[in-house]
């Protein structure tokens, strides 16, 4: 499916959790679990684009999660049911197909492309919050079964989700969050030998492929994480050789 730049109308646009919102655009858009959208609801000034992962995915909607965390999120955050934004995508690479059982795994906001990734794959899923949890309900209607950690004890196990999830058993393990809650999975299950593909962020200014500016160094030489990524082999990040 090749990226279309299309102008959508926002349906909702609701703080869910502290400076956590839920966007959803009406109109018919195409995404698989894992490809983002570079959004855009601004004239000039942020001058990029900035890149979310697909949250969920239905007939005539999209919806996106997101995190405040400067102008252009900012912006986002203050649209109101009627007014509109612009939508480039499908991008990037997702997650394939998996082998089964399936392990989803995500921290804070990463847990926008890990329920896609539901939405379609289903699976186990792992959760981790720094407060309140949210949106775990909207995990069980498409898991077998939601595990949910916090740091503060609230709504779950007191602790982070690395301490909650164990890999064996499991075929495949899907991840998004911070990068040391990653690189820790990466460690669990490579002891455990299941592979494990996790969906890394980074500044991008295009989104398509063409400027380098998010170029990471994997094992297999660099990668653009707009285009060969956002998901990757963890092995291809972390792995020794
Ligand atoms: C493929 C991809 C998917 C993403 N999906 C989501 C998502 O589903 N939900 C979500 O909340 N965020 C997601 N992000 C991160 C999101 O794009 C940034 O938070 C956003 O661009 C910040 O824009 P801003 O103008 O509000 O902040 P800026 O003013 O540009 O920056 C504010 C702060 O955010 C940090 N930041 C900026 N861009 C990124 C980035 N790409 N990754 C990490 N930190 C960044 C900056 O270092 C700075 O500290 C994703 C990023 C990528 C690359
Ligand atoms: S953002 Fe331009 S190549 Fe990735």
């Amino acid at each position: 499916m090749y990226p279309q730049l299309k102008r959508g109308e926002v349906v909702a646009n609701r703080e869910i959790a502290p400076g956590i919102f839920l966007l959803g655009v009406r109109g018919k858009f195409a995404a698989s679990p894992g490809q983002f959208y570079m959004l855009r609801a601004w004239e000039l000034d942020p001058p990029l684009f900035r890149p979310m992962s697909v949250f969920a995915l239905e007939e005539e909607a999209i919806s996106f999660l997101y995190e405040v965390r400067g102008r252009g999120t900012g912006i986002l955050s203050r649209l109101s049911p009627g007014e509109e934004l612009l939508l480039l995508g499908p991008l990037g690479r997702g997650w394939d197909p998996p082998a089964r059982p399936l392990a989803l795994v995500a921290g804070g906001t990463g847990i926008a492309p890990i329920h896609f990734a539901a939405q379609i794959y289903g699976g186990d899923a792992f959760l981790g919050f720094r407060g309140k949890p949210y949106l775990v309900e909207s995990f069980a209607d498409w898991c077998r079964a939601v595990y949910v950690a916090s740091e503060t004890g609230e709504g779950g196990t007191k602790g982070l989700v690395t301490e909650i999830f164990r890999p064996e058993g499991y075929r495949t393990c899907f991840a998004c969050g911070p990068e040391g809650m990653l690189r820790e999975l990466y460690r669990l299950c490579s002891e455990a030998g299941v592979p494990l593909f996790v969906s890394v962020e980074e500044r991008m200014a295009c989104g398509l492929g063409a400027c380098l500016g998010c170029a990471i160094l994997t094992s297999r030489g660099p990668r653009r994480v707009c285009a060969d990524g956002p998901v990757f082999p963890a092995e291809e990040l972390w792995g020794d050789g």
